[in-house]
């Protein structure tokens, strides 16, 4: 009787050991399962941020964001992001557009003084600084904007150098000047663009104060003047 017992008693361990363990490796695998679940959804969740923000910088209508901008030598500078390049990417993100940034192939010297000379020399000799970037093919875009510092009142010379470059294109598409500036608004910048391309329909401009606080505060004044001008996403 007692080894009968014994051998029973040994039966419930051992189909109780079993059950344990069984549940045991059951729960690890399902946490395993669901911590392998999250990483997917979060990897998930990161491609769907990245696609969004691609698309946000990178729209497929038929509308071209234009600019120059720097970080360097700037008013109040350095800067993270140049006070024109905030206002592009507004313009950007609000339209849906695709966007190309002028670089110069030699970059404009840091201190404030220097590139200030630099640039009004460069406006005097009616020069055309080299941009360091392939040209956009903009033969698809029905709508570009051109922004850009006000430089000595005008676009700086590199802008156009862009504008002759790609002055057969542009000819007969609508065009539309924003700037930042410290006091000159679009300056001459909308009467170049009439000028030069009498046969293009140039929109009223918009400018702001090339100011860190009142660049990232635009964007209500951005929105309302792209609904004016009928450019939306
Ligand atoms: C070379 C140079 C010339 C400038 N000329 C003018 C000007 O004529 N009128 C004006 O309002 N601001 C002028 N500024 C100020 C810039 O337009 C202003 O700081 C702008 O927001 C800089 O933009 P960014 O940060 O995108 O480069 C000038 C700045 C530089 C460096």
């Amino acid at each position: 009787m007692k080894r009968r017992q014994m051998i029973f008693g040994i039966g419930v361990v051992a189909i109780l050991v079993a059950l344990f363990t069984w549940n045991f490796s059951r729960g690890r695998q399902s946490t395993s399962t669901s911590q392998s679940q999250s990483t997917t959804s979060s990897q998930t969740t990161t491609a769907s941020t990245s696609l969004q923000t691609d698309s946000d910088l990178s729209g497929d209508n038929d509308v071209l964001v234009v600019y120059f901008s720097r970080t360097e030598g700037v008013w109040n500078g350095p800067l993270e992001i140049g006070h024109t390049k905030v206002i592009a990417d507004y313009i950007t993100n609000a339209t849906n557009a695709d966007q190309y940034e002028i670089i110069p192939a030699v970059a404009y010297p840091e201190e404030y003084e220097a590139p200030a000379d630099q640039a009004r020399e460069e406006q005097e000799a009616d020069a055309r600084p080299a941009i360091a970037n392939e040209l956009p093919d903009i033969s698809g875009y029905e709508t570009i904007f051109i922004g850009a510092p006000v430089w000595w009142s005008e676009y700086p010379m590199i802008v156009r150098t862009f504008l002759d470059a790609e002055a057969e294109r542009l000819a007969d598409k609508t065009l539309v000047p924003f700037t930042t500036h410290l006091g000159s608004g679009l300056g001459n910048t909308q009467r170049q663009l009439e000028s030069q391309f009498p046969n293009a329909t140039v929109l009223d401009g918009f400018t702001v104060r090339g100011e860190d606080k009142t660049v990232q505060n635009a964007e209500g004044d951005i929105t309302a003047w792209l609904n004016e001008i009928g450019v939306t996403k």
